[in-house]
């Protein structure tokens, strides 16, 4: 066996004391600094804590500081009700390697301290509770706190806090969660309330429905929140709206669209052309004819292809679109005659205006129509019973004569 000389051993000794002496300096420049951020706005620690360097944390006993039980670590802060005031700086707390491994307990309840929880707080991973409550602390929780994967203990009770909850159901181990009175939002994540043995979200802004219980807590832990909804509140949630499945609406106005509508790729398919009853194509440069095969889309309740260069005649089929409530070709170059489009029972808004269409108008049953207007075509003949309805500005540049 090889013998080390006496003086290596010495002077890894002696290193190896730096080292702890080092980390040890380390922590507690780290814990005062943090104290300092608590205590007011100079950053210095009331001495009367006794937190400084030239004594031991743990041997020491620093106030409101719980070591293990061979006096070497630091796993619990309790500074609760010490009228603190300042700031929760989680980078000198947790960023230091010692502390962070090996404190378990922060409670920090019933001071003064305001400003948002910091994302550093997740550097402290051995966190098992965490207690803010009675505080000012304010603005959204860090999203870094779901990742506090050994917490059991969370109470944010009585602050100023708002935003949505993170992802806390993610903690698998947490069993006690008190939040209320604070002005959190949004809805509450879905919690496994089996593993919860507390759970507070009482007056805060939380909305929507309160996910399944599992026969767990009562009205007590979700009352004063206006828009929240169901078991155990009094309050019913409105019905959920049926999941969307079908495509019902396509609206494509305004978006530099040229080419040809191709109505046989659009209203061959059954499922579309059952459902599909708005096409908006307006104000575009979609050019060709308005095709036949538009009247399989049977649905249609809407069609819109206003301020497009649709050329050519308009078929019959458009008139069998018996669904039709509202039809707007104007500002095209569409030319030829009307179809039977009084055989459509439920127009109720035909807008025709400047294009190049002309014949007789057909004989619409104007007391069911709101909006109507063929100005600046070159319709012909004699313009049919009106009842009364519609005026000239209808019937702008017309060729033939009122009847
Ligand atoms: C604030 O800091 C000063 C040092 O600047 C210190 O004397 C005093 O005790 C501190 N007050 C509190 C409440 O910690
Ligand atoms: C440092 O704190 C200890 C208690 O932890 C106290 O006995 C000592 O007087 C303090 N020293 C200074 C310089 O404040
Ligand atoms: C708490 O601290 C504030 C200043 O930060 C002071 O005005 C107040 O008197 C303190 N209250 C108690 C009970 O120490
Ligand atoms: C909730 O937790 C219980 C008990 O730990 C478990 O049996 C159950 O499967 C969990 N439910 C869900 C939806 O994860
Ligand atoms: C409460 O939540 C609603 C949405 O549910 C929101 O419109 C409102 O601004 C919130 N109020 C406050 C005070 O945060
Ligand atoms: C929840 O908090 C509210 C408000 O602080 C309180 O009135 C209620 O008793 C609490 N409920 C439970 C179950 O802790
Ligand atoms: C519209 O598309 C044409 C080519 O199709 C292009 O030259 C023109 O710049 C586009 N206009 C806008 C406003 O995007
Ligand atoms: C037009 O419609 C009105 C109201 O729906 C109805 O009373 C009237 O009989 C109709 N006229 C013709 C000529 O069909
Ligand atoms: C307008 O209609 C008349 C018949 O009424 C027809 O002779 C003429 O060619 C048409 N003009 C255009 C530009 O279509
Ligand atoms: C009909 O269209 C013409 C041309 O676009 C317009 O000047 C007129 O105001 C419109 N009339 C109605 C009632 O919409």
């Amino acid at each position: 066996m090889t013998q080390f000389p006496f003086w290596v051993l010495f002077i890894s000794f002696c290193l190896l004391l730096n080292v702890t002496n080092s980390a040890e300096e380390e922590l507690k420049q780290s814990m005062i600094n943090f104290l300092g951020k608590l205590s007011n706005k100079s950053g210095q620690p009331d001495p009367s804590f006794g937190w400084n360097m030239t004594s031991d944390p743990c041997k020491n006993l620093w106030k409101g500081v719980v070591c293990d039980s061979q006096s070497i670590y630091v796993t619990r802060i309790i500074l609760d009700g010490f009228n603190l005031s300042g700031i929760l700086h989680a980078n000198s707390l947790c960023s230091g390697q010692t502390l962070a491994e090996h404190l378990s307990v922060l409670c920090l309840s019933d001071n003064n301290i305001g400003g948002e929880i910091p994302a550093e707080i997740a550097n402290c991973k051995q966190l098992t509770h965490l207690y803010i409550s009675g505080n000012q602390f304010s603005g959204d929780l860090p999203d870094s706190l779901s990742q506090l994967n050994n917490l059991k203990r969370l109470d944010i009770s009585h602050n100023q806090l708002s935003g949505n909850l993170p992802d806390l159901p993610q903690i698998a181990g947490l069993t006690y969660f008190l939040a209320q009175n604070n002005q959190l939002g949004g809805v509450i994540p879905k919690f496994n309330f089996s593993n919860l043995l507390q759970f507070n979200v009482s007056f805060n802004n939380f909305s929507g429905p309160i996910p399944n219980l599992n026969g767990r807590f009562s009205e007590s832990s979700f009352m004063g929140n206006p828009e929240l909804c169901g078991e155990p509140l009094p309050k019913k949630c409105p019905p959920s709206p049926p999941e969307s499945i079908y495509v019902t609406g396509i609206i494509l106005d305004g978006f530099n669209l040229s080419g040809i509508l191709d109505a046989n790729s659009l209203c061959s398919g059954q499922t579309l052309a059952e459902h599909l009853s708005v096409l908006c194509l307006s104000d575009n440069n979609i050019g060709g004819e308005i095709p036949a095969e538009i009247a399989n889309c049977k649905q249609l309740t809407h069609l819109y292809i206003r301020g497009n260069q649709f050329s050519g005649d308009l078929l019959d089929s458009l008139s069998q679109l018996n669904n039709l409530k509202r039809l707007d070709i104007s500002h095209n170059q569409l030319s030829g005659n009307l179809p039977a489009l009084p055989q459509i029972m439920g127009l109720t808004y035909f807008f025709a205006q400047n294009n190049q269409l002309g014949g007789v108008i057909p004989k619409f049953n104007f007391s069911n129509l709101m909006q109507f207007n063929v100005s600046f075509n070159n319709f012909s003949g004699p313009i049919p019973n009106l009842n009364g309805r519609f005026s000239e500005s209808s019937f702008l540049a017309f060729h033939g004569w009122m009847h």
